[in-house]
Protein backbone atom coordinates (compact mmCIF):
# COMPACT_ATOMS: atom_id res chain seq x y z
CA UNK A 1 0.00 0.00 0.00
CA UNK A 2 1.07 3.80 -0.71
CA UNK A 3 2.32 5.71 1.74
CA UNK A 4 -0.09 8.94 2.04
CA UNK A 5 0.74 12.44 3.36
CA UNK A 6 -2.24 12.93 5.98
CA UNK A 7 -2.92 16.64 6.89
CA UNK A 8 -5.11 16.48 10.18
CA UNK A 9 -7.84 19.20 10.28
CA UNK A 10 -7.88 21.13 13.40
CA UNK A 11 -7.60 24.40 14.81
CA UNK A 12 -4.16 26.25 14.13
CA UNK A 13 -2.61 29.51 14.34
CA UNK A 14 -6.35 31.38 14.88
CA UNK A 15 -6.94 34.85 16.59
CA UNK A 16 -10.17 34.71 18.43
CA UNK A 17 -12.12 37.40 20.15
CA UNK A 18 -13.67 36.64 23.23
CA UNK A 19 -16.99 34.38 23.55
CA UNK A 20 -16.39 32.32 20.66
CA UNK A 21 -18.29 29.17 20.34
CA UNK A 22 -17.19 26.37 17.69
CA UNK A 23 -18.36 22.79 17.37
CA UNK A 24 -15.80 20.32 16.12
CA UNK A 25 -15.15 19.52 13.71
CA UNK A 26 -13.33 22.42 11.91
CA UNK A 27 -10.61 23.29 9.94
CA UNK A 28 -9.92 27.11 10.80
CA UNK A 29 -6.20 28.12 10.13
CA UNK A 30 -4.25 31.73 10.00
CA UNK A 31 -7.61 33.35 10.65
CA UNK A 32 -9.34 36.18 12.23
CA UNK A 33 -12.93 35.46 14.11
CA UNK A 34 -13.94 38.29 16.25
CA UNK A 35 -15.90 38.51 19.32
CA UNK A 36 -19.54 36.54 20.70
CA UNK A 37 -19.08 34.64 17.05
CA UNK A 38 -20.57 31.38 16.54
CA UNK A 39 -18.61 28.34 14.35
CA UNK A 40 -20.75 24.93 13.51
CA UNK A 41 -19.09 22.11 12.25
CA UNK A 42 -17.55 20.95 9.18
CA UNK A 43 -16.43 24.40 8.65
CA UNK A 44 -13.51 25.58 6.89
CA UNK A 45 -12.27 29.21 7.12
CA UNK A 46 -9.13 29.93 5.34
CA UNK A 47 -6.10 32.15 5.94
CA UNK A 48 -6.32 35.52 6.34
CA UNK A 49 -9.93 35.55 6.14
CA UNK A 50 -11.47 38.33 8.86
CA UNK A 51 -14.56 37.82 10.36
CA UNK A 52 -16.29 40.18 12.54
CA UNK A 53 -18.30 40.22 15.59
CA UNK A 54 -21.83 38.47 16.65
CA UNK A 55 -21.52 36.12 13.19
CA UNK A 56 -22.74 32.88 13.23
CA UNK A 57 -20.88 30.51 10.51
CA UNK A 58 -23.19 27.74 10.63
CA UNK A 59 -22.13 24.27 9.28
CA UNK A 60 -20.46 23.12 6.24
CA UNK A 61 -19.67 25.79 4.79
CA UNK A 62 -16.64 27.20 3.45
CA UNK A 63 -14.75 30.71 3.77
CA UNK A 64 -11.31 30.45 1.47
CA UNK A 65 -8.50 33.15 1.46
CA UNK A 66 -9.23 36.67 0.72
CA UNK A 67 -12.56 37.39 2.28
CA UNK A 68 -13.74 39.46 4.99
CA UNK A 69 -16.73 39.49 6.66
CA UNK A 70 -18.32 42.18 8.49
CA UNK A 71 -20.12 42.08 11.99
CA UNK A 72 -23.92 40.76 12.73
CA UNK A 73 -23.47 38.35 9.97
CA UNK A 74 -25.17 34.88 9.24
CA UNK A 75 -23.26 32.57 6.80
CA UNK A 76 -26.00 29.57 6.63
CA UNK A 77 -25.21 25.94 6.41
CA UNK A 78 -23.40 24.73 3.09
CA UNK A 79 -22.55 28.48 1.86
CA UNK A 80 -19.32 28.65 -0.22
CA UNK A 81 -17.13 31.18 -1.06
CA UNK A 82 -14.67 31.72 -4.27
CA UNK A 83 -11.57 33.24 -4.76
CA UNK A 84 -10.34 31.33 -8.06
CA UNK A 85 -12.40 32.63 -11.06
CA UNK A 86 -10.52 29.69 -13.29
CA UNK A 87 -9.00 32.47 -15.58
CA UNK A 88 -5.76 30.78 -16.29
CA UNK A 89 -8.52 28.07 -18.03
CA UNK A 90 -8.53 25.92 -15.02
CA UNK A 91 -7.43 26.60 -11.47
CA UNK A 92 -4.77 28.88 -10.53
CA UNK A 93 -3.08 26.31 -8.58
CA UNK A 94 -1.75 28.71 -5.32
CA UNK A 95 -0.92 31.20 -8.22
CA UNK A 96 -2.38 34.25 -6.02
CA UNK A 97 -2.09 36.79 -8.82
CA UNK A 98 -5.38 35.12 -10.38
CA UNK A 99 -7.03 34.92 -6.49
CA UNK A 100 -9.72 37.65 -5.87
CA UNK A 101 -10.93 39.25 -2.53
CA UNK A 102 -14.70 39.14 -1.60
CA UNK A 103 -15.78 41.94 1.23
CA UNK A 104 -19.05 41.49 2.96
CA UNK A 105 -20.57 44.16 5.00
CA UNK A 106 -22.08 44.44 7.67
CA UNK A 107 -25.77 42.54 8.84
CA UNK A 108 -25.69 40.53 5.33
CA UNK A 109 -27.43 37.15 5.80
CA UNK A 110 -26.07 34.48 3.18
CA UNK A 111 -28.73 31.66 2.62
CA UNK A 112 -28.37 28.27 2.91
CA UNK A 113 -25.80 26.72 -0.31
CA UNK A 114 -25.54 30.16 -1.55
CA UNK A 115 -22.33 30.39 -3.86
CA UNK A 116 -20.80 34.03 -3.47
CA UNK A 117 -17.98 34.54 -6.34
CA UNK A 118 -15.20 37.29 -5.95
CA UNK A 119 -17.46 40.28 -4.79
CA UNK A 120 -18.31 43.10 -2.76
CA UNK A 121 -21.75 42.73 -1.13
CA UNK A 122 -22.58 46.18 1.29
CA UNK A 123 -24.10 46.11 4.40
CA UNK A 124 -27.87 45.33 5.19
CA UNK A 125 -28.59 42.33 2.43
CA UNK A 126 -29.80 38.79 2.60
CA UNK A 127 -28.50 36.28 -0.08
CA UNK A 128 -31.59 34.06 -1.21
CA UNK A 129 -30.77 29.96 -0.76
CA UNK A 130 -29.04 28.81 -3.29
CA UNK A 131 -28.44 32.01 -4.89
CA UNK A 132 -25.03 32.09 -7.09
CA UNK A 133 -23.88 36.51 -6.63
CA UNK A 134 -21.84 37.11 -9.26
CA UNK A 135 -21.40 40.64 -9.33
CA UNK A 136 -20.98 43.29 -6.70
CA UNK A 137 -23.87 43.78 -4.42
CA UNK A 138 -23.83 47.83 -3.92
CA UNK A 139 -27.68 48.53 -2.90
CA UNK A 140 -29.25 46.89 0.24
CA UNK A 141 -32.19 44.30 -0.45
CA UNK A 142 -33.15 40.79 -0.59
CA UNK A 143 -31.27 38.94 -3.52
CA UNK A 144 -31.92 35.53 -4.77
CA UNK A 145 -31.15 33.49 -8.03
CA UNK A 146 -28.51 32.28 -10.35
CA UNK A 147 -27.33 34.86 -11.02
CA UNK A 148 -28.71 36.86 -7.78
CA UNK A 149 -30.69 39.62 -8.61
CA UNK A 150 -33.03 42.20 -6.23
CA UNK A 151 -36.06 40.75 -5.57
CA UNK A 152 -37.48 42.85 -2.39
CA UNK A 153 -36.21 45.34 -0.57
CA UNK A 154 -34.21 44.84 3.19
CA UNK A 155 -37.09 44.00 5.62
CA UNK A 156 -35.83 46.47 8.13
CA UNK A 157 -37.64 45.12 11.41
CA UNK A 158 -34.80 45.87 13.49
CA UNK A 159 -33.41 41.87 13.23
CA UNK A 160 -29.63 41.05 14.03
CA UNK A 161 -27.98 38.35 13.84
CA UNK A 162 -26.84 38.14 17.68
CA UNK A 163 -29.30 35.62 18.91
C1 LIG B 1 -34.67 34.99 -0.55
C2 LIG B 1 -35.65 34.87 0.61
C3 LIG B 1 -35.12 35.60 1.83
C4 LIG B 1 -36.92 35.52 0.11
O1 LIG B 1 -37.92 35.29 1.03
P1 LIG B 1 -39.32 36.06 0.87
O2 LIG B 1 -39.09 37.53 0.98
O3 LIG B 1 -40.29 35.43 1.78
O4 LIG B 1 -39.63 35.82 -0.67
P2 LIG B 1 -40.88 35.09 -1.32
O5 LIG B 1 -41.02 33.70 -0.81
O6 LIG B 1 -42.04 36.03 -1.24
O7 LIG B 1 -40.39 34.98 -2.85
C5 LIG B 1 -40.38 36.07 -3.74
C6 LIG B 1 -39.97 35.55 -5.11
O8 LIG B 1 -38.58 35.17 -5.07
C7 LIG B 1 -38.43 33.77 -5.38
N1 LIG B 1 -37.43 33.24 -4.47
C8 LIG B 1 -37.48 33.20 -3.11
N2 LIG B 1 -36.39 32.65 -2.61
C9 LIG B 1 -35.61 32.33 -3.66
C10 LIG B 1 -34.36 31.72 -3.77
N3 LIG B 1 -33.65 31.37 -2.68
N4 LIG B 1 -33.82 31.56 -4.99
C11 LIG B 1 -34.52 31.93 -6.11
N5 LIG B 1 -35.74 32.52 -6.06
C12 LIG B 1 -36.27 32.71 -4.86
C13 LIG B 1 -39.81 33.15 -5.16
O9 LIG B 1 -39.96 32.00 -5.92
C14 LIG B 1 -40.71 34.28 -5.55
O10 LIG B 1 -40.77 34.32 -6.95
P3 LIG B 1 -42.13 34.74 -7.73
O11 LIG B 1 -42.37 36.18 -7.33
O12 LIG B 1 -41.78 34.54 -9.15
O13 LIG B 1 -43.19 33.84 -7.20
C15 LIG B 1 -35.90 33.37 1.02
O14 LIG B 1 -36.69 32.72 0.06
C16 LIG B 1 -34.61 32.60 1.21
O15 LIG B 1 -34.03 32.01 0.29
N6 LIG B 1 -34.14 32.62 2.47
C17 LIG B 1 -32.92 31.94 2.86
C18 LIG B 1 -33.20 31.21 4.15
C19 LIG B 1 -32.05 30.40 4.60
O16 LIG B 1 -31.17 29.99 3.85
N7 LIG B 1 -32.04 30.14 5.89
C20 LIG B 1 -30.99 29.39 6.51
C21 LIG B 1 -31.46 29.05 7.91
S1 LIG B 1 -30.29 28.06 8.71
Amino acid sequence: MNEIKLINAGIKDVQFGENVKVVNPVNLYGCKIGDNCFVGPFVEIQSNVVIGNNCKIQSHSFICELVEIGDNCFISHGAMFINDKFQKGGPARGDKNFWYKTKIGSNVSIGTNATILPVQICSNVIVGAGSVVTKDINVSGVYAGNPAKKIKEFPNMGVTNES
